[in-house]
């Protein structure tokens, strides 16, 4: 409940899609932060909020050593060949936020949606909003026959493409991070491209012929959602923020045929039953909702 109030008071004037996912700061609060021994500063839910007086605040400040001199990583604040535009498309990195625009605090962004009890960089490569793509291929769930799977309610199965995460062995949607100048929507594809496809067992012309019926395919995405991540990276100087987009096969005759096997690996693509209740890496759970929202109302 107040974390709902929480998010009521800051977020009112959010589209209605954000809505959805801004009960957030539940996995970027709290423990320690990942690939490091740093703990997270405790912020109990009505302290997220920044106008929310915490004088005890005293979050960490932790940039990961192996993020200086890396080509996708901004300098540290304060450095003189670092004169970053915020809240503008700066270069080719766009350090807009979807959430409108940001603060900067004694030269630092500050995170929009609250504390989240460390400051830095930690593991992110950008200052402010650090800007990622999430493609949701969907189909429905069909007998060999082609006939589609009906459930005990007497309603289709959506399922979607998701791949197992190496490092928290988490499934997830097959999303990455958008490359400088790169458009938003080519990285959703570029990423299930680089994610999902190639780690199937596919000849190179198999792999050309495939590339070419999804051209088409790939060109009818809906946007989702777009905004905040809740994310276990996620700083009070830098966070994770995404657009996701629905790539619905509603014949299965495109991608909705490929075959995905996750094998014994540890590390797999697979066809997955959308439930309400899945649990999914990050904010993907919150995303899937809304598809599966469009999909089945
Ligand atoms: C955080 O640490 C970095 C490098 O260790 C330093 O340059 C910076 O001033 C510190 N920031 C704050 C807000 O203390
Ligand atoms: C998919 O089904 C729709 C009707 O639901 C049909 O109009 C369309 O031609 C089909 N597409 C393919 C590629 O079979
Ligand atoms: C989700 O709910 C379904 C029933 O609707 C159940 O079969 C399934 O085990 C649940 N999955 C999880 C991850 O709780």
């Amino acid at each position: 409940m107040i974390k709902l109030k929480v998010c009521l008071l800051t977020c009112a004037f959010m589209i209605k899609l954000s809505f959805t996912m801004l009960s957030t700061h539940f996995k970027c609060r709290g423990g320690i932060y990942p690939r490091s021994n740093v703990e997270r500063f405790p912020v109990p839910d009505e302290k997220v909020i920044w106008n929310s007086e915490y004088k005890q605040y005293q979050p960490q400040n932790y940039t990961e050593a192996s993020l200086y001199g890396k080509p996708w990583a901004d300098p540290d604040i304060g450095n003189s060949n670092f004169c970053p535009k915020w809240n503008a498309v700066d270069g080719k990195v766009s350090r807009v936020s979807y959430m409108g625009p940001y603060q900067i605090i004694n030269g630092y962004p500050q995170n929009p949606i609250g504390r989240t009890g460390i400051c830095g960089r930690g593991i992110l490569g950008r200052w402010g909003p650090n800007h990622a793509a999430d493609p949701v291929v969907t189909r429905w769930k069909r007998f060999d026959s082609g006939k589609i799977v009906i459930d005990e309610h007497n309603r289709p199965i959506l399922q979607f493409v998701a791949i197992k995460r190496g490092d928290t062995g988490e499934w997830a949607l097959p999303g990455g991070m958008v490359d400088p100048g790169e458009k938003v929507s080519a990285t959703a594809v570029r990423e299930f491209q680089e994610e999902a496809i190639n780690s199937l067992v596919m000849s190179e012309e198999e792999k050309k012929a495939w590339a070419q019926k999804f051209h088409e395919f790939f060109n009818e995405g809906e946007i989702v959602y777009k905004g905040y991540v809740d994310d276990r990276r996620n700083t009070d100087n830098a966070w994770m923020e995404t657009i996701a987009y629905n790539f619905h096969d509603d014949n299965g005759t495109i991608v909705g045929a490929l075959k995905l096997h996750a094998g014994d690996d540890a590390v797999g693509v697979r066809w997955v039953d959308a439930t309400p209740n899945i649990s999914l890496y990050a904010s993907h759970d919150v995303i899937l909702k809304e598809v599966l929202k469009k999909r089945l109302t």
